[in-house]
């Protein structure tokens, strides 16, 4: 029998980033073969609606309804992921990888959940699996980890990575748009998922963070395992008054080691105005990684977006034919090869505080407040409570306070009582502030 060469790729889901990485490998191709010397080309697409690419004028040999009639083609050695959830995603990854076929995917949701499995039935077939879109867009995150940092062990990596709040974070905090509009926007700019609340939520940072740690810290991670809150419910009020402190308001997900224990979190978080990561600002996303040998190092780019991502999903697809993925695939880092992570318990992570309390304006509600404060022993470093013009007549005023590094299960434990006071009107707003991580070389 002939032996046939296996240079075609199959490309499942053709949307906003399906559609732009079917745009590389066809116009691009001539330049992907000269700086690659290898010969490959896309032979299908498989969707059941093709409007994002018919835009392109590709021919309709290409356009399939049947992904089994695809998998069973010898000449496909690559088949992309694109179509996002975890039901018929998982399903079509599973029979990918049954089928022999290596595995791009740019669904975080699908290897935050499922990645153990689906590694270790890659391996069974002798087949890789590659995200490097899965995480932070179009910044080679993934692979920086994996491969440029394979020398280092990882302190704590802290990131933007969700595109769709730092836009809508950056248009609130800078431009004064409407939460609700630059969400709109944001979704109009292809950014979204296509359930805009996994981004909102922070469940799209969280499903990133559990992958990039994982690989990171070489250990397994449960997303359920991450306290997570999104920027759904920020107040403008509180965006303002830590921008009057020198503060902006981002959305980070952090992991550090912590006495060899893992802390994980996704929050909307106050950095300094000096941060390395308060300038990345739209739908761009960064990466900052303390390492024990190279100590600080950073990683930005375009974070989401069909083009941006496609380039990450391209990149992967070379590596499959350049050999370099089955080589890294190799290394026992993957979720399938390490064991669970050894995890601070949530509450014991120590940080800063700014509180925002509306308490009555009258003699004593200051000392109350304190007082709660001193016995679950956190200290005060600043108290901001605005003069009220005269013929004012709210009876209530916000009042905001800076704590000093104080135990996260206190500050709980502090604002659950002070929000039974009757002084006190509405629950207390209480937001992480995040100074920058410290470098330790620890050689
Ligand atoms: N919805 C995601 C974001 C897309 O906004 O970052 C990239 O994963």
């Amino acid at each position: 029998m002939e032996n046939k060469k296996r240079d075609a790729i199959a490309i499942l889901g053709c949307g906003v980033v399906g559609s732009a990485t079917a745009r590389i490998l066809t116009q691009d191709i001539d330049f992907l073969k000269t700086r690659t010397n290898l010969n490959f080309f896309l032979k299908y697409i498989i969707d059941v609606n093709f409007a994002y690419a018919k835009k392109l004028n590709l021919s309709d040999s290409l356009f399939t309804d049947n992904l089994d009639a695809v998998l069973v083609d010898p000449e496909v050695l690559v088949v992309v992921e694109l179509v996002g959830g975890t039901t018929f995603a998982k399903e079509a990854a599973i029979k990918i990888l049954n089928a022999g076929k290596n595995l791009v995917t740019a669904n975080k949701a699908l290897l935050a959940k499922y990645g153990t499995e689906l590694f270790s039935i890659a391996r069974k077939n002798n087949v890789s699996i590659s995200f490097e879109a899965s995480c932070g867009g179009g910044i080679p995150i993934v692979r920086a980890i994996y491969d440029g940092l394979l020398a280092n062990k990882q302190d704590a990596l802290y990131g933007i990575l969700n595109g769709t709040c730092n836009y809508i974070l950056t248009e609130m905090c800078s431009n004064g748009v409407s939460y609700e509009n630059a969400l709109k926007e944001a979704q109009e700019k292809g950014l979204a998922e296509a359930d805009p609340t996994l981004d909102v939520s922070g469940m799209d940072s969280a499903h990133k963070l559990a992958i990039l740690s994982s690989i990171a810290f070489g250990m397994q991670i449960d997303t359920g395992s991450i306290a997570v809150s999104g920027i759904d419910n920020l107040d403008i009020f509180d965006i303002n008054s830590g921008k009057e402190l020198g503060y902006i308001i981002k959305l980070i997900a952090m992991a550090r080691l912590v006495d060899g224990k893992l802390s994980l979190k996704v929050a909307p978080s106050f950095i300094s105005k000096e941060h390395p990561l308060a300038w990345v600002a739209g739908s761009f996303n960064a990466i900052s990684i303390y390492s024990h040998t190279l100590g600080h190092s950073m990683y930005y780019g375009r974070g989401a977006g069909g083009s941006p991502t496609a380039s990450a999903v391209a990149a992967d697809i070379i590596n499959v034919f350049l050999g370099t993925s089955e080589r890294f695939f190799s290394l026992p880092i993957w979720p399938d090869k390490t064991k669970p992570a050894s995890l601070l318990p949530q509450g014991e992570e120590k940080g800063r505080y700014y509180l925002r309390i509306n308490a009555k304006d009258q003699p004593g509600v200051l000392s109350k407040i304190a007082s709660v404060f001193a016995d679950y022993e956190i200290s005060i470093s600043s108290v901001i409570q605005k003069e009220m013009p005269e013929e004012s007549t709210k009876s209530h005023v916000p009042i905001v306070i800076i704590t000093y590094a104080a135990k996260e299960e206190n500050m709980h434990k502090a604002i659950t009582k002070i929000d039974t006071f009757d002084i006190v009107k509405e629950k207390t707003v209480c937001i992480n502030i995040m100074d920058e991580h410290e470098e330790i070389f620890n050689v």
